[in-house]
């Protein structure tokens, strides 16, 4: 009779501590659905599909609806959520871009939840840096969950393809079009262009180059005019580079542009260190040997950066299971599940370094050492309003190549949005 009991005893024991995962969190307590929104399918979805894994861990009563909607930067996306969030079906949680994309649109609309109580419960107003935790707050509180630092400016290449062309990554626009024209010899394409985001990714490169950091952020401050002798100059570099890219760029996605270097067809690709997660994560290249990385020309010793994050919509139909899913996803273990596969460096200050690739670690090197800047293609710098006009006046220079006018159109969209108000 006492064995038996004792057994029992032990069977119940041993069933209670399966059922609590490492992080104490008892792991029946939620259950229903929990949809996340994100433009992180395909190729792109290794990363989160890693972070799910660890939530159904967790909360294995929860059904987790991934919803996702292709196309790079969230070109379609964006459209779908924000018909969505106006029409009053919010989804549980929805990736948005630190900084103007969430304040200047979401938080401005006053579509979003405060979430200041669960970053003092996390820690998380000294567990990431502080520049960032501004991006997502305002004077009213903090409004999404950062679950990376990714790199916007980032050229890359294969090795052993340039060797064979006899050429090197270029440190300036300079060297960049004078290696052009050896390139175009032997059939290769200088730069990989996609479709018109990529265009506007590739445009923040350039202007970076063209008028520096200082300009750069007086540009987003409101204290310096798009159609300002820096501005056009801008604009005109822009169009000088886009004479070295492929002609059916526009019906190319931001993998395809990759693939070209990949393949051999194109020497250099500028795109954000994603590509670093395809190339490594997808495409099985090994960073420094299977491909390689240097900032874009003119833009060394700068880290243009973004972060995507994740908020909770006021509505949202699942607020708990959200509130769990914020908790993982801003963890030092939710995060170093998902970086080390998305190509970005961890939001946390201290994030496992060991268990990320060599890119990673030089990316994370040049984030502590370099002049830092925010990405105007991917939410950090401007609100939905004037990213949407801006693809007019890109639309606009791809046909026209008049630099003078698309500055002027520039400075047109950055009044109406009010830039730097
Ligand atoms: C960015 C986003 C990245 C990546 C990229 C390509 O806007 O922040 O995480 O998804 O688009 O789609």
């Amino acid at each position: 009779m006492k064995r038996a009991y004792f057994k029992l005893l032990a069977v119940l024991v041993t069933a209670v501590f399966l059922s609590v995962p490492a992080t104490g969190v008892f792991a029946k307590d939620l259950t229903g659905e929990l949809e996340i929104f994100s433009w992180w399918a395909g190729d792109e979805g290794p990363a989160l599909e890693a972070l799910i894994k660890l939530y159904k861990q967790r909360h294995p009563n929860v059904t987790v609806v991934n919803a996702t909607v292709t196309g790079g930067s969230g070109v379609n996306a964006k459209a779908v959520l924000k018909t969505r969030m106006l029409g009053g079906d919010p989804p549980d949680s929805f990736q948005v871009h630190a900084g103007q994309e969430l304040i200047g649109t979401w938080v401005k609309a006053d579509r979003m939840e405060d979430l200041t109580s669960l970053f003092e419960k996390q820690g998380w107003n000294q567990a990431f840096p502080e520049g960032l935790v501004k991006l997502i707050g305002t004077d009213k509180g903090i409004w999404s969950v950062p679950v990376n630092i990714h790199r916007s400016n980032v050229c890359w290449y294969v090795p052993a393809n340039l060797k064979k062309w006899g050429v090197s990554a270029p440190a300036s626009w300079d060297d960049f079009f004078a290696a052009a024209p050896k390139l175009k010899q032997q059939g290769v394409v200088p730069l990989a262009l996609a479709q018109n985001w990529t265009a506007n990714h590739l445009w923040e490169s350039v202007a970076l180059a063209s008028m520096g950091p200082d300009n750069w952020d007086a540009l987003w401050a409101g204290k310096l005019a798009f159609d300002s002798a820096e501005g056009v100059g801008a604009w005109e570099l822009f169009g000088k580079v886009l004479e070295f890219t492929n002609d059916d760029a526009s019906s190319l996605s931001w993998q395809q542009a990759t693939d070209m270097v990949v393949d051999g067809r194109a020497a250099f690709n500028i795109m954000g260190d994603w590509a670093a997660g395809y190339l490594s994560t997808t495409k099985g290249l090994a960073p420094g040997s299977g491909f390689g990385w240097v900032p874009p020309p003119g833009t060394g010793g700068m880290f243009m950066f973004l972060a995507d994050s994740f908020g909770l919509p006021k509505g949202a139909p699942h607020r708990d299971n959200v509130i769990a899913w914020l908790s993982l996803l801003g963890s030092r273990e939710g995060s170093d599940a998902f970086n080390p596969l998305k190509g970005s460096i961890s939001a946390r200050t201290d994030s496992d370094l060991s268990q990320y690739n060599d890119y990673a670690k030089s990316a994370a090197a040049d984030f502590g050492n370099n002049r830092i800047v925010g990405s105007l293609a991917h939410g950090v710098t401007a609100n939905e309003g004037f990213m949407n006009d801006f693809a007019s006046v890109m639309e606009m220079f791809l046909k026209s190549k008049n630099a003078q006018m698309a500055a002027k159109a520039a400075q047109q969209i950055a009044v109406k949005n009010g830039i730097g108000k």
